[in-house]
């Protein structure tokens, strides 16, 4: 498929996705892995992970962040997530916010941009800082977007001439975030090689077909991978 310069990567459903990198660091955005649709061998899957990165506070996202961490070199994330993991006893965190980047065992990551809200849900409403996104350089030099939950937006331009994602993971379900149309759109301000659909279908809210992206992928050389949840991709 192309793909195969050394890194692996796993959809677990919705927007938890794995990544595996040349020299075997195993990264794991949103670990949301009681999701719906996570693989029925999701815990064997997250059993050795490294970093764990999250995009925003939503449960979705935020998910079982605080029991993986116990196993993780670090937790990165904004600065509000953070200190609320602080307060929780989580003390191995890289807090961060957008623009920034850090690099860990030869792999940078950068905190970007994204279009959303980041409220974390507990009896009164806690502030999670802004949402972002995040863009992974391995080692290899092979270079991964993933959107967080966002909207469509005009930076993604700039995440493009900065960075030059050749892989991205972008929401398409509607509702809370882009949905098919402004999905189409925001491939043609990042133009990656490979587009793997996340977020849709998780429940009834955010019901998609991500085929009906190809019609706005004409005139790329953008591919669309619609990946099983728990299918390895290398
Ligand atoms: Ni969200
Ligand atoms: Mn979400």
């Amino acid at each position: 498929m192309g793909l195969n310069r050394g890194i692996k990567i796993t959809w677990l459903g919705h927007a938890c996705v794995l990544l595996e990198s040349f020299n075997g660091k195993r990264i794991i955005i949103d670990p949301w892995i009681e999701n719906p649709l996570a693989p029925k061998n999701v815990k064997e899957i997250v059993s050795k992970i490294d970093y764990i990165l999250l995009t925003h506070g939503h449960f979705d996202h935020f998910g079982n962040t605080l029991e993986l961490a116990k196993n993780v070199k670090a937790v990165l994330a904004n600065w509000e997530i953070c200190m609320y993991l602080d307060k929780k006893g989580v003390k191995n965190y890289i807090d961060m916010n957008k623009g920034g980047s850090t690099t860990q065992d030869e792999i940078t990551f950068i905190m970007v941009g994204a279009d959303h809200s980041s409220g974390i849900l507990e009896e009164n409403m806690q502030y999670g800082g802004e949402a972002a996104g995040w863009v992974i350089v391995f080692e290899n030099g092979v270079t991964v977007y993933h959107a967080g939950d966002t909207n469509v937006f005009s930076d993604m331009d700039l995440i493009r001439k900065l960075y030059k994602p050749e892989i991205v993971f972008l929401p398409v379900g509607g509702k809370y975030t882009m949905g098919i149309r402004e999905a189409g759109y925001a491939a043609k301000l990042i133009r990656p090689r490979f587009f793997i659909p996340i977020h849709y279908n998780t429940f009834p809210p955010i019901q998609a077909e991500p085929r009906e992206l190809n019609r706005y992928l004409k005139g790329l050389r953008t591919e669309l991978i619609v990946l099983n949840p728990g299918e390895e991709l290398s």
